[in-house]
This record gives structure tokens, sequence and C-alpha cells, in this order.
């Protein structure tokens, strides 16, 4: 029998405030001060314990819950709460040198030591006996704590350590491949392993891809990826469900990263109660903002649209670049508000206290070491204040959207795999540069893995499809029959799942789609080539209007037709992006990397003509995000631009959330603020 799992901690009500707590790494004297200062700052929600394994065991069969025991009543007694860790990410000392086979090996068959974290093989029988033991007993002892109200399970697995290639984790991939291929043969055939000698003639022969003296299948490869997430996830999977069985009320998590190539969050969302992930946009980097609004429809994507949440963020700079710049509080905070806009229910940083010493002694905190007296404390205090007044936003759910982005990580794993035209073309480049115009132009996007049912969405951008199952082209191709509108970025359509080639010209399994075949590819090794927007199709020598770099494709007409041309280069003439008619609806296929505003400008076309909402009368980088419930609409408009802008509201009246005051019309933004205006429910939508 299924019970029905939490998705959400029965408290805090409102929106989740806070930040990882780490009370083992300071006398408990501090303790006091840091509740009271909690209180200040509005923190609601703490993450404790996330590597306090050594603290709770310090040696085989000796346990000390006791310091936790007093800081879980501590937090309760100041009405807060608790998303309690699992502590596994990082085993103690003892136990890696008593079990050494726990520690992971990585491709030149070195094993890794201890003093950092994640020193784990994921394979270890005697890691999944101590991680059990560990569990058990922290479920058990805290099931009843009224603190506790979520489980936090190890900590951005996949991100120093994502593949184990030991020899106990050959054979756990071994039983990995039996189930999947069943038989030898098949293996031999998915494997291709004709090709060089390589035929497998017993399963003691299949090894993990080692280091070897030159290239190895991209097939093996991405089966060793495919294993090593699911290698992680069996380990997520061993605790949540002690967690699960001994308290079946409380939801339980653990934390992606921005996203993490490492782990398909898709087959691990599916298995949390609720999504939460860490976000450390870089302040030097151009494309942040683009790369947060992604990040943060992604996160509720991955969660079906329920709530979901930051779990660790910077209030300032981290200390893990080469370069590590603070980031602008005004940004951090329209970003934190936005990512409420976008569905999050809770925004949590890394940590509360600074450590006094450690690798990350110089990482921001939300209490800085110089205490109250900051800049890092004002700002934590402000921002409480700011989501304490959303605090009825919480629970309401974003308006569903009408375009989605296509994300896979199989994809991804095989993009990025050597013997490529270029190694140039990386997928979240690729996925950010066909997010950013839909953001640009105002389209609430939602993600969505391109097996998904995808007939809620009029339109349908594929960054890259460089693999596609049967399933996901012939989706795809019906969708567009159907009415939809598909638009496919490049290098798609190249390889099975099994990473075949699925015979005649490319893009294989989309020909039908796009109407296009593709014989050869003409990558561009540096600089940008010229691509023009004629007027008619047959017209070869079209003006330069717009530039391409990194990829492109020679490509011929079939059934599509021409709407951008190369204009310089060995392709000239050539088509660079293509649209084809099917059905009732229609694809777009996008060969070469388009310039950022080119394919804005592209995206917008495709928008209009696929009937899509555009938000119109909203200035140029002030993002509009709406949430519903019942009868009540909350409007977030945030303001991305250092330019102080008039946001219309068509109308609509309300009162602003942050400043309590009414608005009528429009709403004045000044640079990087937001607001979020309450009004009367819009029933179109219900
Ligand atoms: C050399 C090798 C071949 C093949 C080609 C590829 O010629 O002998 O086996 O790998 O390179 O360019
Ligand atoms: C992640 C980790 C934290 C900490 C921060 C530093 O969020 O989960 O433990 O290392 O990065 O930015």
């Amino acid at each position: 029998m299924t019970t029905e799992r939490p998705t959400w901690p029965r408290s805090p009500t409102g929106i989740a405030y806070g930040g990882d707590y780490n009370p083992e790494q300071w006398p408990e004297p501090v303790w006091d001060e840091d509740v009271a200062r909690m209180r200040e700052a509005r923190v609601n929600l703490v993450t404790v314990g996330v590597f306090a394994w050594a603290r709770l065991q310090p040696g085989p069969g000796s346990w000390d819950f006791a310091w936790l025991d007093r800081a879980l009543d501590l937090l309760h007694a100041n009405g807060i709460a608790v998303d309690l860790a699992t502590g596994t990410a990082s085993p103690p000392p003892w136990l890696s040198l008593l079990h050494p086979g726990s520690l992971p090996v990585d491709a030149r068959g070195v094993r890794l030591g201890i003093g950092s974290r994640q020193h784990v093989c994921p394979s270890s029988p005697d890691l999944a006996l101590a991680t059990t033991a560990l569990v058990e007993r922290l479920a058990a002892r805290y099931a009843g704590h009224p603190a506790l109200v979520m489980w936090h399970v190890g900590n951005e697995y996949g991100d120093h350590v994502s593949a184990c290639y030991c020899d106990t984790s050959a054979a756990h991939f071994r039983v990995w491949l039996q189930t999947r291929y069943g038989s030898l043969d098949a293996l031999n055939e998915a494997w291709t392993t004709t090709v060089w000698s390589g035929r497998i003639g017993a399963w003691d022969e299949v090894m993990p891809p080692r280091v070897a003296p030159g290239p190895i299948s991209p097939a093996i490869r991405l089966d060793f990826r495919r294993f090593s997430s699911d290698a992680l996830l069996a380990c997520f999977e061993r605790e949540r469900a002690i967690l699960a069985r001994v308290t079946p009320d409380i939801p339980v998590t653990t934390n992606f990263m921005r996203p993490n190539p490492g782990i398909d969050h898709w087959r691990w969302a599916a298995r949390e109660d609720l999504v939460s992930c860490d976000l450390y946009p870089d302040p030097l980097d151009p494309l942040a903002d683009v790369e947060v609004a992604f990040a943060h429809d992604l996160m509720r994507s991955l969660g079906r649209g329920r709530p979901w949440m930051v779990m660790e963020q910077a209030m300032g700079a981290v200390d893990w670049r080469a370069v590590n710049m603070p980031q602008d509080p005004a940004v951090v905070r329209r970003r934190n508000l936005a990512a409420v806009g976008r569905g999050a229910d809770a925004l949590l940083f890394f940590q509360w206290r600074a450590a006094r010493g450690g690798p990350e002694m110089l990482h921001s905190a939300m209490l800085p070491p110089g205490g109250t007296d900051s800049r890092g404390w004002r700002q934590t205090v402000a921002l409480g204040a700011d989501l304490a007044r959303l605090a009825e936003v919480a629970g309401s759910r974003c308006v569903p959207a009408q375009a989605c982005l296509l994300v896979d990580w199989e994809a991804w794993w095989a993009l990025e795999q050597e013997g490529h035209p270029t190694d140039a073309l990386r997928y979240r480049d690729l996925a950010l540069w066909a997010y950013r115009p839909l953001l640009e132009l105002g389209v609430p996007v939602d993600v969505r893995h391109p097996e998904d049912d995808l007939s809620a969405y009029r339109l349908v951008v594929a960054p890259n499809l460089y693999l596609m199952s049967d399933a996901a082209a012939a989706g795809l191709t019906r969708h567009a029959r159907a009415g939809g509108t598909v638009v496919v970025g490049p290098f798609s359509g190249i390889v099975d799942a099994q990473h075949r080639l699925p015979g005649g010209h490319h893009p294989g399994q989309l020909r039908d789609l796009l109407g296009i075949t593709i014989e050869e590819f003409w990558p561009i090794p540096t600089g940008t080539v010229g691509v023009g927007a004629a007027a008619g199709e047959m017209r070869p020598r079209a003006r330069v209007e717009a530039h391409g770099s990194v990829w492109r494709d020679a490509i011929d007409l079939r059934t599509a037709s021409a709407v951008r041309w190369f204009t310089d280069g060995p392709l000239a003439g050539r088509p660079a992006v293509t649209r084809h008619r099917l059905g009732s609806g229609e694809a777009w296929y996008v060969g070469t990397v388009l310039d950022g505003d080119a394919l804005t400008t592209l995206v917008g076309e495709v928008a209009t003509a696929a009937g899509v909402d555009r938000q119109a009368g909203r200035p140029a980088g002030v993002d509009v995000m709406v949430r519903e419930r019942a009868d009540t609409r909350f409007v977030f408009l945030v303001n991305r631009t250092r330019e102080r802008v008039v946001v219309p509201l068509e109308g609509a009246t309300g009162v602003d959330l942050l400043t309590g005051e009414r608005v009528t019309d429009a709403v004045t933004l000044g640079p990087d603020d937001v607001a979020v205006v309450r009004s009367p429910g819009d029933r179109s939508h219900a």
C-alpha cells in the first residue's frame, strides 16, 4: 500500500527563511546568541547537521546525540523549525580509514584521500551499512521532535565526486548493465564493440571507462554516467526509505546544484518529496541573471509545479572560484524575490554564522564574523522583513506557462563527449542560449523532459537533442503535427538512446519533423560568420543582420523552407535557420549558435506565430511572474536593469505587498527594485 507523501514541511507558515546552521562548530553559549539573532532576522527554518557525522558518531559503536538534542530543543523553544540533515556527505576519518574501500577511486585508479568531504564510493557496502546505522538512529531519535519538519539527505550529490571507478563499482556497473541489456550480445550490439576489437566475451570483461591510451566508446561512457547517477541515487534512496518508513509525515529532499551535470535530476526529483537547490551565480558572469531565472524555472518544473526551495546561496561572496566578488545586496534581494515569483516558498543560505576556520572561513554568511555591525547583517535582517511581507504568497501556484524548454541529462552527457566536430558546443551554454530569448521576451517557461507530454505547450524549445530516444522524437513530431510549434537547436537528432546513428542522413530521427537533411557539419572554429534574413526564400547572399558562432550545418532543404542564410564563409548562401510546416503546426531548426539578439528576434517571430502571450507593455529587462490562489493573484514585477522604469498594470489595481501601498494603473520601479502586487484573481486561469 502506498501512502501519500507530504510535499512541504508543516511549518513554518509563510515563506521559509534561514540557512545552514552548524551548532557543532561553536561552544554552546554562542547558540543562545544565534537563536536571538535568528529571531531578529525572522529566520524560521534552519538546516542542521549537514557535516556533523563525526560529532554524532565519534568512533565505531559510540554515539553522541546529546548536543543535537539540546540544539533542536533550543531552536524549537525559539519557534525555529529544523530541516535535519542526515550528515552522510562526509564520513568521519575513522570510518574511511577503517574501511578504505569506502573511499572513491578516480579514472586513473587513484584512491582519493580523506580531509575534505564526499570521500565516498557510492557502491561501497561498508558505507551502506554505516549510513544505514546513522540514519536509523537519527530517524528514531528525532521522529517525534517538534522542531523536525523536513529531512535533508546527503549534500550536493555528485558535486566533488560524481563517479567511482573502483572494482566494487565495476561489479555494480556489470549488474546495472545486465539489467539494462539482458545479454552480452545485446550489450555488444549497443556498444558497437566490433569497432577496435572490443568484443566482450564475459561479463567480467566489462570495465568502467578508466584512463585508456585513446578514446573510449561514447556508448560506454554514456552508460557509465547513467550508472553513476543511479549509484548515487541508490544512496539517496537507501536513506529516503528509512526516513519515509520511520517518519511518514516528514518530507524528504536533497539539494541539487545550479543544475549539476553529474546526476539526472529528472530521475532524482521523482524520488523526492520536494525539490531544493543551491544557487551561486557569479557576479562577474554577464549571464548570471539568465542562469538564475533558468534554475528557478527548472526547479519548479522538476517539482511538477509544486513549491520548491532555494536550499543554499550566498549573501555576499563565495570562496571557491578563481576570483570571488561579493554580490550586490540589491541584486541578491531581487533574485530572491524573483525566486518566490517563480514558485519558491523557501529561501535559505549558506550559512547562518560564518565559520571561524576551515576551508570556507572566508565565505560570506548571514551573520558575518564582524557580527551585527555589518552590511551583511543588515542585508540579512532586511531580506527577512521583505519575506515576512510576502507570507500570504506561500502555497499559491505559478500560472501555467505556454512555452517549455526541453532539458535532458542524457543528451547533456552524450553531447559533451570526444569525437565531435567541435568540443565548443556545451550543453549548459546551449540551454541558457535558448532560455534567454524567452526571458527577454517575457514568455513564462516551464522545463520539461523530451519524453514528457507536451500537449499543454504552444511553443516547445529544444536547445539540444544530440541524443534522443525514438519515443521523444515521435512525441515531438506528433506535437507539431497536432498544432504545436517546435524549435530545435544545433547538432540534434544525431544518436538514439543507445548512442548509435539511426541510419541515413542527419538529423536521423528528426528528419520528418524538421524537413531537412544535413550531410556535413562545418563548425566555426573562431569568430563569427554572417547570417542574413532575406525577404525571399531563394536569395542566396542576403544582407548580414546577425552572426553565428561555434556551429554551422550544411543543410539541404527537403520539405522545409529557409528563413535565415549564411552570408559568408564556405556555406554562404545556404540555410542557417529553417521552418517546416507539418500537420497543423511547425518546426524550426537553428543550424548555428545565433547571437543573442538575433535569436531573441527569431524566437519573438516564432512565439508570435505560435500565439504565445508576451506580457505586452512590459519594459525590457523587467520580469513579470504571476502566482495565484483561489481568488487572489500575486504579480511579481522585477526590474533587472539599472534604470528607473514604469510598468503598466493594464487596469489591475491592488496592493504592493512590499511597500503596503495601493497601486493603480502602473508601478514605478527603481534600479533592481521589485513590487509584488496582490489583486483579485483572474478567472481565465481558474
Ligand atoms: C588512423 C588510424 C585509424 C583511424 C584514423 C582516424 O588512420 O589508423 O584506425 O583511427 O586514424 O583518422
Ligand atoms: C554548497 C555546499 C555548502 C558550502 C557552499 C559554499 O552550498 O552545500 O556546504 O560548501 O556550497 O558555497
